[in-house]
């Protein structure tokens, strides 16, 4: 750590010594990685973790974090849920840098190492095979999730909760399709709601690193935002529900003539409003993303907590109004801009106002929190045509 210039920043209820970013870059390559745009992915990782102890029934967690980078995950964690609400908090990095730092972010937030908190520095498969087990693992490498799946569902308690973030987003998104085959195992399709695409192909591989382990890995909450997307999974070590995971692995086809959509098992499907060939992305995860009393009850304390941003708040209560949605409106959405460009609509009329009319039309519908003119309903293209057209 020596010669590295060093800030401090409040995030939450810790001070954190950070590397100084040269030129303001945030990049993999600064000396220890901190990126500020990732205090949202934190406060929603402490709410979660808040709302699935009481949901869910955990008494205390057993929480590993193999790629903690400054340590300011682990600290925020420790600081807001409280030293009660954790058993175990094991950090790890393989950068001795990072190490140092959060050893120093430890002592700084008057944190000492012990049998409840330490600090290993190993590669992160290493560090899980050689820490027991956890009911909480938080993987948040640079890019690809893939290499740490394994080691990380292995290492996984029954009803411990998997959080994965992936950064690769141009392989997910379908810049880089090739990427995304050879990584994914999957097809991703580049249009208006990719990003959901994405962030479904991302669950389905850390799916199948479950079932290999006969570990079914359910999201409860799943979302893509910025420049990544992530996914909180809760465990069931039982075939029946791994099963019941197997057949949500679907195909998802899109006519990019008239902006239609529809699940189905495989093969090349025409598009039933239009008659043109549909394209396909998949397999997925066509299962819900959240759930939904969970994503309630993180909006409802995010509001009440001063540590969130308002940004975050209002993501939250979209993520919220999706989830209790989303059973009815299934996969994917329809992109308000595609449909007036399809469909030679000139004025593209607000996200609120297409919902309204559909549901006055008694349909399912919400937004979306994957974009601000995504509208997800069980209404047919034609009906949500029509919904624009008459606004
Ligand atoms: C994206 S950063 C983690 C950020 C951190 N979780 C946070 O919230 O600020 C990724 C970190 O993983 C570490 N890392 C990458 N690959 C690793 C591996 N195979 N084993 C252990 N650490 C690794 C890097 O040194 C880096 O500190
Ligand atoms: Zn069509």
């Amino acid at each position: 750590m020596k010669g590295m210039n060093q800030d401090i920043v409040v995030e939450g209820k810790a001070r954190i010594a950070v590397p100084k970013a040269a030129g303001g870059k945030i990049s993999s390559a600064m000396p220890v990685f901190y990126n500020p745009v990732m205090k949202s992915n934190r406060d929603i990782t402490v709410l979660l973790l808040a709302a699935a102890a009481k949901a869910y029934g955990v008494e205390k967690w057993r929480i590993a974090d193999p790629m903690a980078a400054t340590g300011v995950r682990g600290v925020r964690t420790l600081l807001e849920l409280g030293r009660g609400s954790i058993e175990v908090l094991r950090m790890n990095d393989y950068s001795a840098a990072a190490v140092a730092l959060i050893k120093k972010n430890l002592r700084l937030n008057k944190i000492k190492t012990g049998k409840k908190v330490a600090v290993g520095q190993n590669e992160a498969n290493k560090f899980l095979l050689n820490n027991g087990m956890f009911s909480y693992i938080d993987i948040d490498p640079f890019g690809y999730p893939g290499a740490f799946l394994d080691t990380a569902v292995r290492r996984l308690r029954h009803n411990g909760v998997l959080a994965v973030t992936a950064t690769d987003t141009s392989a997910l998104a379908g810049s880089s399709p090739t990427a995304c085959r050879r990584k994914y195992l999957s097809v991703p399709l580049r249009n208006g709601f990719m990003h959901e695409t994405g962030l479904r192909i991302m669950v389905r591989l850390a799916q199948l690193f479950g079932l290999v382990h006969e570990k079914a890995l359910i999201p409860v909450f799943s979302y893509y935002k910025e420049h990544y997307v992530r996914t909180f999974l809760v465990c069931k070590a039982s075939t029946a529900r791994c099963s019941d995971v197997i057949s949500q692995h679907e195909e998802l086809h899109y006519c990019s003539g008239c902006c239609n959509k529809k699940i189905s098992e495989n093969g090349k499907l025409m598009c039933g409003s239009c008659g043109k060939q549909m394209e396909k992305a998949g397999p997925l995860w066509v299962g819900r993303l959240f759930d939904a009393n969970l994503a309630k009850k993180m909006a409802i304390e995010a509001v009440k907590n001063n540590y969130v941003d308002e940004k975050t708040k209002a993501f939250l209560k979209v993520t919220a109004e999706e989830a209790k949605w989303e059973g009815k409106c299934g996969v994917g959405f329809y992109a308000i801009e595609d449909i007036c460009g399809r469909h030679k609509i000139g004025q593209q009329p607000r996200t609120a106002e297409v919902i309204r009319k559909l549901r006055q039309k008694g349909y399912a519908a919400s937004p979306t929190h994957c974009s601000t003119t995504g509208v997800k309903t069980n209404a047919p293209v034609k009906e949500v045509v029509a919904a624009a057209k008459s606004l």
